[in-house]
């Protein structure tokens, strides 16, 4: 019996739940009515809490395998299984990664096995501002017309960390093929997966591409699909990737001597749902991703204009 308090807080998802610490240790019970509440939901909130960094790992892991961040800089130096995402400097200097995620994105769809759940926890939050949107892709699926729905059902999904990725992380992960629909591995719902790194369809042209994920994505991504979530100290958000995407949202001041904006970040990897794009097509970013495979400039572009002509 579990005496967690689910209270919605969105019509499209999310949810705040109560009656519950996390410092303590996850009764069977409680994780039935959290999965429970996520698979319903899409996105929780914890309000309150008082965490520790093992406290987030341990409770992660209870979802999945954690990821071991091994790609990832900024890794936090009392456990490395958790990654800060900060307008402050580290170690002394400024960096900018916390503007990353500006896009509507799908955590890790770059990688052949993307994000199942994120988790961040709220440690220093501007007064107002900083939030995050999540898009809920069950309903911006089933809202596609069934013509349209039984056409995208066949697309594959080419998806390609941005250039602003670090170089380490470029090279592990140059370039993945998801398929388009997926099928969420505990409801069966189908949910639209795309986001930032997507660049274009397997078999398909730019041109034809672009149009259609420009569609897709303002579909994907009507207000009425949108939840806002306005951080507060302390709160502990968990999300599910493969029905959802998500934004930071830039709406507080971010020059140097701002205010802060810092978070805990934790990963539960996902199932593979990917597999290597290698076929050279002629698209720009088939150049992009041969430069990453150390290929020359020269070289990457002879192949690209060869197989385009
Ligand atoms: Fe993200």
């Amino acid at each position: 019996m579990s005496d967690i308090k689910i209270r919605p807080v969105g019509y499209a998802l999310g949810a705040e739940l109560s009656g519950i610490d996390l410092s303590r240790p996850l009764s069977t019970a409680d994780f039935e009515t959290i999965k429970r509440a996520l698979q319903q939901h899409l996105m929780l909130c914890f309000p309150g809490q008082q965490l520790s960094r093992d406290n987030i790992v341990d409770f992660a892991s209870r979802f999945g395998p954690v990821d071991d961040n091994s790609t990832v800089k900024h890794r936090d130096p009392e456990n490395p299984r958790v990654t800060m995402l900060s307008s402050k400097p580290f170690a002394g200097k400024p960096w900018d990664t916390f503007k990353n995620g500006d896009h509507w994105h799908s955590d890790r769809s770059f990688r052949p096995d993307p994000t199942a759940y994120t988790l961040l926890y709220a440690v220093e939050m501007p007064d107002v501002g900083g939030n995050t949107m999540f898009a809920n892709q069950y309903m911006s699926y089933e809202t596609i017309s069934p013509k349209l729905q039984a056409f995208l059902e066949q697309l594959e999904t080419v998806h390609l960390q941005t250039r602003k990725a670090s170089a380490m992380m470029a090279k592990q992960f140059p370039a993945v093929v998801h398929p388009l629909i997926r099928v969420h591995p505990d409801t069966g719902r189908k949910a639209l997966y795309l986001g930032e790194h997507a660049r274009g369809f397997v078999g398909m042209t730019e041109e034809e591409s672009q149009p259609l994920l420009d569609y897709l994505t303002a579909h994907a991504t009507r207000p009425e699909f949108v939840y806002r979530h306005a951080w507060h100290v302390n709160d502990f958000v968990m999300w599910d990737n493969r029905c959802l995407m998500h934004i930071a949202v830039r709406d507080y001041d971010m020059s140097p001597g701002g205010p802060a904006r810092h978070l805990l970040k934790c990963s539960v990897q996902g199932e593979s749902i990917g597999r290597w794009y290698e076929t050279v097509t002629g698209h720009k970013y088939d150049l992009e991703i041969a430069e990453r495979s150390g290929v020359s400039q020269d070289q990457a572009a002879a192949v690209v204009g060869a197989s385009s002509s």
